[in-house]
């Protein structure tokens, strides 16, 4: 069910821990699942992620997209990194089950928020980008009971 890639980075997942400092942090999570991902950027003065770290509490595609996600970011300009979107993310990982394509929004949503933290604490502002949801679920349909 899962690709061999996925399993390789929910196995040993790169990245993983703190960025004292950062540049930006971003933290969103998923009301319906409780999965909650937080990923730090260091960004230095061209504008170029150097570094990017994650910890995600949540399941294992989320483990394994907030992997591919910091790998995809780093040593790119944050221009790019907002190309790194969920899609690309699968695409890295030769895809995801269709239950779990959710658990990549987290990633380009923490993405995206830690880019937003950079912004805010810098005072400009990022082309294509606006202000991230905390939670990934807000804003879609409510189920019917
Ligand atoms: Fe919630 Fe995967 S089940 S992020």
């Amino acid at each position: 069910m899962y690709s061999e890639k996925v399993m390789d980075h929910f196995q040993n997942p790169r990245n993983v821990g703190e960025i004292e400092d950062a540049s930006g942090v971003g933290t969103v999570g998923n009301a319906k699942c409780g999965d909650i991902m937080r990923i730090f950027l260091d960004i230095d003065e061209e504008g170029i992620i150097r570094e990017a770290k994650f910890k995600t509490f949540g399941c294992g595609a989320a483990v394994a997209t907030s992997s591919m996600a910091t790998e995809l970011v780093r040593g790119r300009t944050i221009r790019e990194a907002l190309q790194v979107t969920n899609k690309a993310v699968m695409e890295a990982l030769d895809g995801l089950p269709p239950v779990k394509v959710h658990c990549s929004l987290l990633a380009e949503e923490a993405i995206h928020a830690a880019l937003w933290d950079y912004a805010q604490k810098n005072g400009i502002e990022i082309a294509g980008l606006s202000r991230p949801k905390s939670d990934i679920h807000e804003g879609e349909e409510e189920e019917n009971w």
